[in-house]
């Protein structure tokens, strides 16, 4: 049996990002801005980026694009039964303890392994052996430590992933309050860093809902004015809220305005962002069809010249068919994503 050879100094780890599919690219861009010991694969399946990265791990736990983040430790083992025996099976818990070590102790309280045939005999004396090592107990499928086996691409051997952060890092600390219809911290951040953000933004997030899109962007990067407004007050109590949580009450001004009627001077915002009502789980498709054109067209008076508006919506023959009507806009990109099983579009626009 091949023996496992010592990572050799400097050596960079294998790791793997999940992302939301369509994504991919900011997921990228953001990786590569964590400098020259970040070197994401150029191709990969929809949703997963490959990297090899020679940093500190610890840099990839503040990552705000990627759903998930895991580090790859690769067994030229033929079958998982092998990582029971010494050398393997110290490998694992070497990795194992390199996540653990990220975090203050009792982060990590149990472990689940996910695996084709996880309930195996093999998998299961396997987690249980992992279970005695490391203390923790062996959970369900939100345990705090994931570990996931499979077999390694080229078919040869066995990859073991271990989850660097006890919850997703999509899974946001600031939020506190949940609201049908919240948006995912990753996808809001992902639009956030689609404004392309300066200091000097007067930011507008229209429909904030419980603020996701106010919250990710402030968290990029500070704004002149960063505002959110939405018709419904529990709505803006919700905002208010998760934003005490993420310590920005004093850099977010919440309003109970209507998007199609602003009470904003022409030409007075540099950068909009708004996850639309989708008519599914909020509003319908009946009243978007008189609350897009007058949201787009309002939207289009208040931003400036070159002002960017990312827009997030499952309406997407209306979106485009709006977008062509209206010369104000100039559409940059529209990225499909996939948001758990619906497929809606980020429209990245431009006023002219
Ligand atoms: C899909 S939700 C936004 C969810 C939000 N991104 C979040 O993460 O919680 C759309 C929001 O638009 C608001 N909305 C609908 N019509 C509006 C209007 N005319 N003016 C302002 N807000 C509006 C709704 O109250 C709702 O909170």
């Amino acid at each position: 049996m091949a023996k496992i050879p010592p990572r050799p100094v400097g050596r960079p780890h294998r790791i793997e990002v999940m992302t939301a599919e369509g994504l991919e690219l900011i997921a990228r861009d953001e990786l590569r801005g964590l400098g020259p010991s970040a070197r994401p694969d150029r191709d990969g399946p929809p949703g997963v980026i490959g990297v090899d990265y020679a940093g500190e791990l610890r840099a990839l736990l503040g990552l705000r694009t990627v759903q998930t983040v895991y580090l790859v430790r690769a067994f030229p083992v033929p079958r998982p039964k092998a990582l029971l025996g010494d050398e393997y099976f110290r490998a694992v818990l070497a990795s194992i303890d390199k996540v653990r070590r990220l975090h203050p102790p009792g982060a990590f309280a149990s472990l689940f392994l996910s695996a084709a045939g996880a309930e195996s005999t093999v998998l299961t004396r396997l987690k249980a052996e992992i279970a005695a090592a490391t203390g923790l107990r062996v959970g369900t499928d939100d345990g705090d430590l994931l570990l996931r086996l499979r077999r390694a691409a080229d078919g040869v051997g066995w990859e073991l992933l271990v989850r660097l952060s006890p919850r997703p890092l999509a899974t946001r600390p600031w939020r506190v309050c949940n609201r049908e219809g919240a948006l995912n911290g990753a996808v809001a951040s992902a639009m956030a860093r689609l404004t392309a953000p300066a200091p000097d933004d007067r930011f507008l997030n229209i429909g904030c809902g419980s603020a996701s899109l106010l919250i990710e962007r402030l968290l990029i990067g500070p704004a002149r004015r960063a505002f959110g407004c939405d018709i419904d007050p529990a709505a803006l109590e919700c905002a208010r809220t998760n934003i005490a949580a993420a310590d920005l009450t004093a850099r977010c001004e919440l309003h109970p305005w209507d998007a199609t009627r602003l009470p904003l001077h022409s030409a007075s915002v540099d950068a909009i962002c708004a996850d639309l009502p989708f008519g599914h789980l909020v509003g319908s498709h009946a009243e978007n069809l008189s609350l897009y054109p007058t949201l787009l067209s309002e939207a289009a008076r208040v931003a400036r010249p070159g002002a960017h508006c990312v827009l997030l919506s499952h309406e997407v023959r209306l979106m485009e068919r709006l977008i062509a009507e209206r010369p104000e806009w100039g559409l940059h990109s529209a990225l499909r994503i996939d948001l758990g099983g619906l497929h809606p579009r980020i429209f990245v626009l431009e006023r002219r």
